[in-house]
């Protein structure tokens, strides 16, 4: 691992971004991890059949890569891919059109999104307009295929399964879907390649096309910013104890990067690795995140394996090596015994240490559903015990004591500056 940090301005092509975080979003299946994929590539492969255009084509794919950001619950999850018609699905379409619409570069996904559990002819009724009304209604119907498609991926024996996944499509024309999108779907999925593509291989490849294709796209750092606060609201939401925790990550990490001479750039970038540096922990089950005892063995093991999962996401990103490390490193201490890499502390870089000092005094602080934040003097005795064991960094910790009531505020979401 290069562990060596540099200070230039953070530049990543938006479009890297947004399909490295796209496996976030998948992550939530858990031991399915496809979703969004297998959703986009159907979608792209319809709208060729239709022939529509290339613009089109990777809207709809792109549409389809992000149609379930309103989902960081794996109980919810779990519902959408499992019942055909649940009564609940509508609570992650607006989530997702609510997450969507102020961000300027994927505005036009925000209601299509909104839609896409929405029957055709209630979308005729309610006057939604036709352009978003088809986007909405494909990605509804291939998202139902791949419910019914998803158990058997696994096992090799999806091909036998088309059959009946095609006819029960069929038979929900005119009341759940545009018929000529089923026509177009109908046509489509007669060839073999069509359903091989949903496999792992057929993925990666149709992906990296993809990509290849589309036109490079220079995020600005306010367009990052934003994209990484939508992912890290995705990740704050999947819990009632972590609601904005990783925005007061990000403030007080820049709040204490900045006492600590760290330079501009890297400030930015630090910022951007507290937004995302627990969107590992969409793998994690409902159950264990919001479990109220001690975790078990197992449990702790599949909590502890979220840092990781985070630097597996965020290193696919060009431009993001610092930002994947750091953030990987949250949970790594300077005594050694951290994890997931087991780093000493001369090892790490300042800007990781950093986030292990605010990604626990943030918790610290933070209000629960039941409790209050800890007071200041609670804070102040806890980071200093924490820092004498070696499990943060003691110069860190001072410099958050220097100014408790401005960390404190950073933490909240609130900057003293
Ligand atoms: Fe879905
Ligand atoms: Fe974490
Ligand atoms: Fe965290």
């Amino acid at each position: 691992m290069d562990l060596s940090t540099s200070d230039h301005a953070l530049r990543a092509d938006l479009r890297r971004v947004i399909y490295a975080l796209s496996d976030a979003l998948d992550l939530v299946g858990i031991d399915d991890i496809a979703h969004g994929k297998r959703v986009g590539i159907m979608a792209a492969q319809c709208a060729q059949q239709m022939g529509l255009t290339a613009g089109e084509t990777a809207l709809l794919f792109d549409l389809g890569l992000l149609h379930d950001i309103g989902v960081s619950s794996t109980v919810t999850h779990y519902h959408l891919v499992a019942e055909f018609d649940w009564e609940s699905s509508q609570g992650h379409c607006e989530v997702g059109h609510a997450l969507l619409r102020d961000f300027a570069p994927l505005a036009a996904l925000a209601l299509p999104v909104k839609y896409h559990h929405t029957r055709w002819p209630t979308l005729l009724e309610q006057g939604v307009e036709r352009e978003v009304a088809r986007r909405a209604n494909l990605i509804y119907l291939v998202d139902r295929v791949d419910a019914m498609a998803a158990p058997h991926y696994a096992d090799g024996s999806l091909l036998l399964h088309v059959p009946r996944i095609r006819a029960q499509l069929a038979a929900h024309a005119n009341s759940y879907f545009l018929p000529e999108l089923v026509d177009a779907f109908l046509v489509a999925s007669r060839a073999e390649a069509f359903w091989l593509n949903l496999e792992a291989r057929g993925i990666q490849a149709y992906l990296a096309d993809m990509l290849a294709q589309g036109e490079p796209y220079a995020a600005t750092m306010h367009e990052l910013r934003q994209l990484a606060t939508i992912f890290s609201r995705i990740v704050d939401a999947k819990s009632p104890f972590t609601a904005q925790h990783s925005l007061g990550v990000a403030r007080l990490a820049r709040f204490l990067a900045q006492r600590l001479g760290v330079g501009a750039d890297n400030c930015d970038k630090i910022e951007i690795a507290g937004l995302l540096h627990d969107i590992g922990k969409l793998r994690v089950a409902d159950e264990i995140l919001d479990k109220p005892a001690r975790l078990d063995e197992r449990e702790r093991a599949l909590m502890n394996a979220h840092s990781f999962e985070t630097f597996l996401i965020l290193r696919l990103i060009p431009g993001f090596a610092e930002i994947a490390r750091w953030a990987a490193c949250h949970h790594e201490q300077p005594d050694g015994d951290g994890y997931p890499f087991h780093l000493p502390g001369k090892a790490l870089a300042l800007e990781a240490r950093i986030l292990r000092v605010a990604d626990i005094f943030q918790a610290m602080v933070q209000d629960r559903p039941y409790r209050a934040g800890l007071s200041a003097d609670a804070v102040r005795d806890f980071m200093r015990e924490l820092a004498g064991r070696g499990d943060v960094d003691a110069a860190i910790v001072a410099v958050a004591l220097a100014d408790l009531p401005g960390a404190m505020a950073a933490a909240k979401g609130r900057l003293s500056e």
